[in-house]
C-alpha cells in the first residue's frame, strides 16, 4: 500500500491542540501516511502561538504563511493566496482543516477549488448567529469538505438538515479532549497557581476576546461589570487576550478595571497553564469556544458571556451555562457555586480521549 500525503493546517490559538493528537496518530502508521503541517500564521506572537508548539511538542510547521492580522477579508484573502502554491507544489491526497477561524474557510475552498478532498475536523457546530466570522467560516468549510468529522450529534443533526448526506459525516467525538488527557499529567508541574498567590478552588478564572464583547466600548464596559460582580466573591485571574487590551485602552477602560483589586490581569498563558488554572477554578467566566468543552470535561462549571453556543452539548450534557452579558444572572450563578448548588455535568459522548485514532481510522479507509 502506498504513504498518502496529508496536510494539515493550524493557524490560530484554539487550532494547536485540535491537530496535535492527529499528527502524532498519523507517525505512529509511517508505512501509510506522510504528514505536512502548514501554519497560516494568522496567530504569531510567542504567547499566542510558539508557547502551544512547545507544551504541545508539534513539530515545526514546514510552511508558515506568515498571514498575520487584518481585516476578515484581509486574513481570509491572504490565507487562500498564500495556501494555492503549496498545494501544487505539495499535491497533497487529502487536506485536513479544523475549527472555525478565517483560514479553516480559506485553505478548505482551496484545496477543493483544485480537487484535493478536504477533511474537515470540529464539522457541524452552529450557533445560528451569523453576525460572528466563525459562523460563516463554519458553514462554508462545511459545505465545500469531503468529510465531515463531528464532535457530537447535535452536529450530525445539522449537518443533516443543510442536506450533507450521511455517507461525508462521520461521528468521532472531541479532538481537544485527546490533548487535554494527554496534558493532564503534566499539569500538576506548573508554577502558575503559586505565581499568582491563589489556590486550587478559590479563584475564578476569567477570558474575553469575542469582537461581539470587545470591540465596542458598550459591550466591554458590561464584561467588566461581569467580572466586578465575580470578583466580589472571589479572586479573579484574566489572562487578557492582545484584542481586549488594545481596546481597553483605546475605550479607557483601563481604570474601571484598575479599580477592580481582586482582578490579577496577567498576559496570555500556554496550554499547560491554560488547563491547570482550569481545572483548579473554582468557576471560569469566559466567551471563548474552546474553553467551554475543557471545563466541560474537568467537570468545573462555566458561565459563557455570549448569547447563544455551537456548543450546545456542553449545556445540556456538561457545566456550562449560557449568561450573555447579564451581571444579575452572572451573580447568581456565581452564588450557585459558592452555595454548592451548581449543576453537575457530565461527559458528552466519545469525549474520551481517542477521536484522533478514529479520526485517522476512516482516513485509511477513504483515501
Ligand atoms: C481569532 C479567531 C477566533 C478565535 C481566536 C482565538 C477568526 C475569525 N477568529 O480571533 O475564532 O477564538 O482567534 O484567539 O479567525 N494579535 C496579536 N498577536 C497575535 C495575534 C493577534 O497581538 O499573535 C492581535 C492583533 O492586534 C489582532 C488581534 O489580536 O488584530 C485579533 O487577532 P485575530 O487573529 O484577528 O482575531 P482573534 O480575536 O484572535
Amino acid at each position: 500500500m502506498s504513504v498518502s500525503k496529508i496536510l494539515l493546517v493550524v493557524s490560530t490559538r484554539p487550532n494547536f491542540m485540535k491537530v496535535a493528537p492527529m499528527l502524532h496518530v498519523l507517525s505512529q502508521r509511517p508505512d501509510r501516511f506522510e504528514s505536512i503541517l502548514v501554519h497560516t500564521g494568522q496567530h504569531y506572537d510567542t504567547r499566542m502561538s510558539d508557547v502551544f508548539f512547545e507544551d504541545l511538542g508539534l513539530p515545526d510547521p514546514k510552511y508558515n504563511l506568515g498571514v498575520g492580522s487584518g481585516t476578515q477579508g484581509e486574513v481570509t484573502g491572504k490565507a487562500m493566496m498564500a495556501f494555492d502554491p503549496v498545494l501544487i507544489d505539495e499535491k497533497p491526497d487529502l487536506v485536513v482543516v479544523v475549527g472555525d477561524v478565517n483560514p479553516t474557510l480559506s485553505c478548505a475552498v482551496g484545496a477543493v477549488k483544485l480537487h484535493i478532498p478536504v477533511a474537515h475536523v470540529e464539522a457541524g457546530l452552529r450557533s445560528r448567529d451569523r453576525k460572528m466570522p466563525e459562523e460563516i467560516n463554519r458553514i462554508v468549510a462545511d459545505a465545500v469538505s469531503d468529510h465531515l468529522f463531528t464532535p457530537s450529534r447535535d452536529a450530525d443533526d445539522n449537518l443533516r438538515v443543510e442536506g450533507i448526506p450521511d455517507s461525508r459525516i462521520h461521528f468521532v467525538g472531541n479532538v481537544m479532549v485527546d490533548s487535554l488527557r494527554h496534558t493532564e499529567p503534566s499539569l500538576d508541574a506548573s508554577g502558575i497557581l503559586d505565581d499568582l498567590g491563589v489556590g486550587a478552588g478559590g479563584y475564578a478564572l476569567a477570558t474575553s476576546h469575542r469582537p461581539a464583547n470587545v470591540d465596542e466600548a458598550e459591550p466591554l464596559g458590561r464584561v467588566l461589570d461581569c467580572l466586578d460582580r465575580v470578583q466580589q466573591r472571589m479572586p479573579v485571574v484574566l489572562p487578557l487576550h492582545p484584542r481586549t487590551r488594545a481596546r481597553i485602552a483605546a475605550f479607557g477602560l483601563d481604570e474601571r478595571l484598575g479599580r477592580m483589586t481582586a482582578v490579577s490581569v496577567i498576559e496570555p498563558v500556554g496550554y499547560v497553564d491554560s488547563l491547570r488554572l482550569q481545572r483548579d477554578a473554582a468557576i471560569v467566566v469566559t466567551d471563548s469556544a474552546g474553553i467551554q468543552e475543557e471545563t466541560t470535561v474537568f467537570g468545573v462549571p462555566c458561565l459563557t458571556m455570549r448569547p447563544n453556543t455551537e456548543r450546545p452539548v456542553t449545556v445540556e450534557v456538561g457545566t456550562n451555562t449560557i449568561v450573555d452579558l447579564d451581571v444579575d444572572l452572572v451573580e447568581r450563578k456565581v452564588a450557585e457555586v459558592v452555595d454548592g448548588n451548581y449543576k453537575e455535568g457530565e461527559l458528552p459522548d466519545y469525549w474520551d480521549g481517542k477521536a484522533s485514532d478514529r479520526i485517522v481510522d476512516v482516513f485509511e479507509r477513504i483515501i
